[in-house]
């Protein structure tokens, strides 16, 4: 089986705990344990027994999870390992050589790699940057065939942090109807929204939803490695099925902080810190692009910790970055990453004084790039 480099993935892999100033994280600035656990709950995780525990997830923490979306329960939940597994096992279990999938872009790549390392053939549909970033849904409906077994998007959307207004989500549910297929929908920066209005679930809106989400964007704890998949039961059984083969289970010790985190009250608390964190750095963002106005643009994310920003400077974006890398010691995503040359996407979801110190540098770097 060919798979093609995960360029993002790949690129943080080697650099992103190396460099002083890492602006590529997409998520929010994570906790301690002991800033999120109480004294009493840290002591439980002492006591906790290292076994396996059950595959799919504790069923108490899926039926916590469950009471997200609309009439479902712990029979529409399997726990993963990040949603990275999550979104792995749903294309793995679902898809069959030959198969097309509708896919959003751009996009987080491991759909996009994986679907095409399967065998199936992936029909895009794009953000427009002159919308605003919303879907061109004429195109998405040409791309739609007999032969379509998946329409996969992320809302909100990871590099634009664009947000599907409820009309095209309507006209994306119409769409799949139309042709009876899945809606693959990556909602694991839901919750991050600047103006506090919190994304609908797809599977509340079309019960052929898949949702991958988890934990380590706007819930601000990737190192637990958790995510899910909620989802019509059979898909999940299949899901589950595909999962004995991946990593069995999820850790005891993330599936009991997950509980936790996922407990209405204190979810509540950990989105809010996440949306004031971005409300300080997003227009720290928007005025260093208003002070570069004539070689950069951004449309303002409505969610997300992250910025993708257009330029016009004749420089590769990877090139960009590496630079950057080399001689400033800042890591920004180059929109190489994402199939997109010529825009970066800069991380924001994390503390405000090395946002401030990364821009900062990259001013230097400007000046100096002007200068050759
Ligand atoms: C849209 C999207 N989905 C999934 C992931 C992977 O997340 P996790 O750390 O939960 O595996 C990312 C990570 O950047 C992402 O941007």
């Amino acid at each position: 089986m060919q798979i093609e480099t995960f360029e993002l993935e790949r690129n943080q892999s080697l650099y992103e705990n190396t460099v002083k100033y890492n602006l590529t994280e997409s998520g929010i600035h994570p906790y301690t344990l002991r800033e999120l656990l109480t004294e009493e709950q840290q002591a439980e995780v002492l006591d906790l027994r290292l076994g396996y525990g059950q595959t799919n997830g504790a069923p108490e923490l899926r039926a916590t999870l469950a009471g997200y979306y609309r009439g479902c329960n712990e029979d529409n939940i399997l726990v993963t390992n990040g949603s990275a597994e999550a979104n792995f096992v749903a294309f793995w279990s679902l898809l069959e050589p030959g198969d097309e999938v509708a896919m959003m872009l751009p996009n987080y790549q491991l759909l996009y790699g994986l679907a095409r390392s399967l065998g199936c053939t992936v029909k895009p549909f794009h953000l427009r940057e002159s919308a605003n970033w919303a879907p061109d849904l004429g195109e998405l409906e040409s791309q739609l065939t007999d032969k379509t077994r998946i329409i996969a998007l992320c809302n909100p959307n990871n590099p634009t942090g664009a947000v599907l207004s409820r009309e095209d989500m309507q006209r994306i549910v119409k769409l799949a109807e139309a042709r009876d297929c899945y809606i693959l929908s990556d909602e694991i920066y839901a919750g991050s929204e600047l103006d506090g209005v919190e994304t609908t679930s797809f599977l509340d809106l079309y019960p052929r939803t898949i949702v991958a989400s988890g934990l380590a964007k706007s819930l601000a704890h990737p190192g637990l490695r958790i995510g899910w998949l909620a989802g019509p039961p059979e898909v999940i059984a299949g899901a589950w099925h595909h999962h004995d083969y991946t990593s069995i289970s999820t850790g005891i010790i993330s599936q009991y902080v997950a509980n936790v985190i996922m407990q209405p009250a204190k979810r509540a608390e950990v989105l809010e810190r996440g949306r004031s964190l971005l409300r300080t750095n997003v227009p720290i963002v928007e005025r260093w692009v208003g002070n570069h106005a004539e070689n950069f643009r951004l449309i303002s994310p409505r969610a997300g910790g992250m910025a993708f920003i257009g330029y016009n400077m004749e420089i590769n974006s990877s090139e960009l970055a590496t630079r950057l890398r080399l001689e400033k010691d800042v890591l920004v995503v180059a929109g190489d990453w994402f199939g997109m040359d010529r825009y970066l996407r800069l991380g924001i979801g994390g503390k405000t004084t090395e946002l401030l110190e990364g821009l900062e540098l990259i001013d230097e770097f400007l000046l100096q790039l002007k200068g050759e």
